[in-house]
Parts: structure tokens; sequence; C-alpha cells
């Protein structure tokens, strides 16, 4: 087992999604609308905002950038994964969205970049050096401006009851050890993010948790094994076919209709200066 850091950045972040990319567009559900719609709310040109823009740091293929470009607010995307950015590209094309600026970089870029209202970091936050990643915010945030963590299951809190049989499924085919990309071990973290924003620069702390339905099909369920970088076709290799056979034959016996419902907790973690 590697050593536990409070914080790490692995050293090619721009691989760790590598594969991942069609999938995620395709099969990872959308973050709950009640989190984007209080991000929003933060976000809302006032009194404190010029027409800066927000960042979504880690963005994926945009699927938070999108959304908050959808509801009037210019983004600035960053990932260090160009597959990830083209993916998001080419769905801001198909949606007529153009005020998201697509940028190539990652958390230890975050100092030089323009200043930005607010910071949105879903799904990513554990995969950069947390504290610097924070003071460098602290750098380029505006006065009044916030610090959005988005995590679509909170540590803790029950997970979808199909999860544990796909934990022992992956483990007898990739080993006990999750990956963060191709041959890189996955850092387990000694601190929840909410801890680390508390010693921030951002340390006034809101929590919004709400239930998020899922409500997936078989094809769903095993589609969204390629969007983890633990399971991304890269790191199956060879044995993708046989692991999802596997899945799917597990998973059939479980629930012959094929239709896996559960509902888990979402949260978004708001952190903003005293
Ligand atoms: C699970 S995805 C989350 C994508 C999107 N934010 C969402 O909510 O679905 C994690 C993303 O973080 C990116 N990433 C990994 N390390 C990073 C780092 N050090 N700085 C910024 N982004 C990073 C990956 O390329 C990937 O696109």
């Amino acid at each position: 087992m590697p050593p536990s850091p409070a914080s790490v950045r692995y050293p090619d972040p721009g691989a760790i999604f590598a594969s991942t990319a069609d999938a995620y567009v395709r099969y990872r559900p959308e973050h709950p609308t009640a989190l984007i719609e209080y991000v929003t709310d933060l976000a809302r040109p006032g009194a404190h905002y010029t027409n800066a823009p927000i960042l979504d740091l880690g963005c994926g293929p945009g699927v938070i950038a999108l959304r908050l470009a959808e509801r009037a607010l210019p983004v600035l995307a960053i990932d260090p994964s160009e597959e990830m950015l083209d993916a998001g590209r080419r769905l801001a094309t198909e949606r007529g969205i153009d005020d998201v600026e697509w940028t190539l970089g990652d958390s230890a870029d975050v100092a030089g970049l323009p200043a930005v209202r607010g910071a949105v970091i879903a799904d990513a936050f554990h995969y950069m050096d947390r504290e610097q990643t924070l003071n460098d915010l602290d750098t380029i945030i505006l006065p009044g401006g916030f610090v959005a963590l988005v995590v679509s299951h909170v540590i803790g809190t029950p997970k979808a009851w199909w999860e544990p049989i796909l934990d022992r499924l992956r483990d007898r085919f990739l080993g006990e050890h999750r990956a963060a990309g191709v041959g890189v071990p996955f850092h387990y973290l000694t601190e929840d993010h909410e801890t680390v924003l508390r010693r921030s620069p951002f340390a006034r702390v809101r929590v919004l948790r709400v239930d998020q339905p899922l409500a997936l099909t078989l094809d769903e369920v095993i589609g969204m094994q390629a969007t983890y970088a633990f399971s991304s076709p890269a790191v199956l290799g060879e044995q993708r076919d046989a692991y999802e056979q596997a899945l799917r034959k597990a998973l059939t016996v479980l629930e012959p209709s094929g239709r896996f419902t559960a509902t888990v907790q979402a949260a978004v973690i708001v952190g903003q200066r005293p």
C-alpha cells in the first residue's frame, strides 16, 4: 500500500482519465440540478463581481461548465486531458454554447490564470494537491468569490446496492489496489475535503447535500465502469471484454429485470473567505 499523504497531484494528470471520455459523455450521470442551481446563485453577477468567468477546474467533458454556461455564466474550463476537452468542445458545439473557454492545464497552473469570480471543482479535487490548489485559488478568486467542491458521492453515506458486487469483480480482474490510470496506484486520502477547506483561506464553509436517485439499465451500469480512472478501458486493456461479461452475468442474476435503482447522496461543499 503506498503512503497516504494529505494530498496528491499525480505525476501525469492528463493520463489518469485516458480512454474514458466517450463513456463519460454517454454514461456518467449528471450532477443533481439542485447543486448546479446552488453554484449558479453564488456565481450570479452581483455587487462583488465583474464579468470575470467561473473556473471549472478538472472540467472533464464540461459536465458542469456547460450547465453553468447554459445559465448565462461565462466559464473558464480547464482539464489536463485533451481527450476530455475535445469531448467538451464537441458537446458545446452540439448545444450551441460558445461562452466556455476550454484550456489545457491542471491544478498546478492555477496561480497563472486570470481573475475569476469563483471556482468549481467536481469529482476532481482528490487528484490535486488540495492545500496548494486552495492557496493558489486565493490569488485569483475575486473578493466575495467562492470555491465549490462538488462530490457525486458523500463519503460515509450508502452506495448503490450493486457497488460491492462491482468492487469484488474489479478486485478479481485488477487486484485490490485501485489505479489512478495505467500503472499509477491511487492514493487514498486521510482527510475529507471539508476539513481541508476549513483550514484554507476559504474557511467559511457551507454544505448542501442532496439525494440523487439513480435509475440505470444494465448497459448503463456497465458503461459507467469505463468512466472511472481505476477501471478505464486503458487500465483493463485486453481484459475489458471478459470483465464486462463477468459484470453482466453477476448483475443479471441479481436483477433479472435489468433495471437498477438506488438513491445516493451528492453534495456541494462551498468555501468563502471569512
Ligand atoms: C472524475 S473526472 C470529473 C470531471 C467533471 N468535473 C465532472 O464533474 O464530471 C476528473 C477530472 O479531473 C481531471 N484531473 C485529474 N488531475 C487533475 C489535476 N491535478 N488538476 C486538474 N484536473 C485534474 C481529469 O483529467 C478528469 O477530467
